[in-house]
């Protein structure tokens, strides 16, 4: 790791505090206003799923995006922790057995293993109705053409035409429904689909919360696609490279399962390419911004080189 990317890591364990005390506090264990009540199981499945651990680059890149269009914007916080608490709904059924099968998440047993598989699916399903919710709150914004926008690019992002349909994607990939060798192209569709669309919502929603005009947003969506397809390469190259120790999750297991990654198809030095391209790429749609992008192309060096 380069002395620049350690500087950028500790700002992004330090931003990680300020939205680990946000996501508790959305995870309180009082019901909240409109609610009936909250089950003590699921509060407890949703706070083990969400609380202690991830890097919560998507909340960090919401807030950095903001500021570029100015201070800071109370509610990127708020919008980067619901793009946070539906990522991590996406973990925990990613990790079910009938998913990925996983038993390690950030260090610890998933949600299914620590509890049990309709818990960890409801933990889930809430996890995702409380990301739309904070996004709908007028807390996030006072604008309501600024709350739907948010909703709306969450929706798309996370739904059958993102991260579900990506998910789908990826298990067709394995085989399970029939023969299902796939292309390159495919596997950049499948991977921006999975991943690269809520990654680059995180970058869309700062935009929108900092009232970008057309072109400044269109340029956040073509860096925030280009950090979401490095992003996935270098999970796929971390599975195959990095400990499970290291990472808090097991590794390994992309080539046990037959999974599609670009590590398969242009092999590890291909694939590194292939993620140093996608920094410049990234790096190119930031250069309107000039110097105030400096901790997003930062940060996008930091998803190729990462080693968690
Ligand atoms: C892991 O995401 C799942 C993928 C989309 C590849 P992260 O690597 O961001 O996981 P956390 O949030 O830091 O645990
Ligand atoms: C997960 O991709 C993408 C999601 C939508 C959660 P992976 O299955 O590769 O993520 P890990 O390696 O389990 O974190
Ligand atoms: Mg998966
Ligand atoms: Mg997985
Ligand atoms: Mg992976």
């Amino acid at each position: 790791m380069t002395p620049s990317i350690r500087t950028f890591s500790a700002r992004l364990a330090e931003s990680a505090k300020l939205i680990e005390a946000n996501l508790e506090a959305l995870l309180a264990d009082n019901a909240r206003h409109g609610e009936i009540a909250r089950p003590p199981r699921l509060m407890a499945a949703m706070r083990h799923a969400v609380l202690g651990g991830g890097k919560r680059l998507r909340p960090f890149l919401t807030i950095e995006a903001a500021r570029l269009f100015g201070g800071e914007s109370p509610g990127a916080l708020r919008a980067g922790c619901a793009v946070e608490l539906l990522h991590c709904y996406s973990l925990v059924h990613d990790d079910l057995p009938s998913m990925d099968d996983d038993d390690l998440r950030r260090g610890r047993p998933t949600v299914h293993r620590a509890y049990d598989e309709a818990t960890a699916i409801l933990a889930g399903d809430a996890l995702q109705t409380l990301a739309f919710e904070v996004l709908a709150d007028p807390d996030t914004d006072a604008d309501p053409a600024v709350r739907s926008d948010l909703v709306l690019g969450l929706a798309r992002a996370s739904g059958l035409g993102g991260m579900v349909g990506g998910q789908m994607l990826d298990l067709a990939a394995e085989g399970r429904y029939g023969a299902a060798a796939m292309g390159e192209g495919e596997v950049r569709q499948l991977q921006m689909m999975k991943t690269g669309a809520i990654l680059t919502f995180s970058v869309e929603a700062g935009a929108i919360l900092g009232r970008a005009d057309a072109g400044a947003r269109q340029s956040l969506v073509e860096y925030g696609r280009a950090l979401g397809a490095a992003f996935q390469v270098a999970d796929d190259i971390l599975d195959r490279e990095a400990s499970s120790e290291a990472l808090g999750k097991r590794t390994g297991k992309d080539q046990e399962k037959g999974k599609a990654t670009l590590v398969d198809l242009l092999g590890l030095e291909g694939a590194k390419r292939e993620c140093r391209r996608l920094v410049e790429t990234a790096e190119a749609a930031l250069g309107e911004f000039g110097d105030r992008a400096q901790t997003l192309r930062e940060a996008v060096r930091f998803v190729a080189e990462r080693e968690v």
